[in-house]
């Protein structure tokens, strides 16, 4: 039995984010929704870098856009670090269960209005964490893999955003 490869937890792409690149036709997306196999399979070969990536992350983010810094003056870097990839590892857990991930992104939104992080934050994050992704993953980071990854996180995003209150 084929398992289900697209989902629709909101699609609200940000121009930045946009690749107009098609994939190579033997390596080709579902049309529409989240390209779930290629989130999990190119998440799994990352799992066990899984430490190293977010330190980068961390490291790279503070150094590209100091301003966000202060937002994370609550938290010690390990555990900002343990954070992030436990919020990875739940996203890519929950993909087959779009409702449950939009509550999920929708909750944590609302936790983020209140940590500070404004739009133009997820923008960073996005743009680190898909630069960090790409470096550790190396060949495997295809196109398919890079838009599958820039459509996840854009969808994130914008849920997150939708609970905002202001
Ligand atoms: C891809 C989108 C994001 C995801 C999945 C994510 C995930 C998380 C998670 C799981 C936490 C732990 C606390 C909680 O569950 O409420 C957290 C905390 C936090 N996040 Fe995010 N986040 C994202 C985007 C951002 C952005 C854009 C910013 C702004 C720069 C940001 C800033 C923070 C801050 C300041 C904390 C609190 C740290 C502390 O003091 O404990 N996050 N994030």
């Amino acid at each position: 039995m084929s398992k289900k490869t697209s989902s629709s937890i909101g699609h609200d792409p940000l121009a930045w984010m946009k690749d107009d690149v098609a994939p190579p036709a033997d390596d080709v997306a579902p049309e529409g929704g989240l390209d779930l196999e290629a989130l999990e399979s190119s998440f799994a070969a990352l799992a066990p870098a899984g430490e190293e990536l977010t330190r980068r992350f961390y490291q790279r983010l503070f150094a590209d856009y100091p301003q966000v810094k202060p937002l994370f003056s609550g938290a010690s870097v390990a555990e900002q670090h343990r954070k992030l990839w436990a919020a990875l590892n739940l996203v890519i857990a929950q993909l087959r269960k779009p409702e449950v991930l939009a509550k999920t992104l929708t909750d944590l939104g609302a936790r983020h209005e209140g940590y500070g992080a404004v739009a133009a934050h997820y923008g960073a994050v996005a743009k680190t964490l898909l630069g960090v992704m790409a470096e550790m993953a190396g060949d495997l980071w295809t196109e398919r893999v890079a838009k599958a990854w820039g459509d996840a996180l854009n969808a994130i995003a914008s849920i997150m955003l939708k609970a905002y209150r202001s």
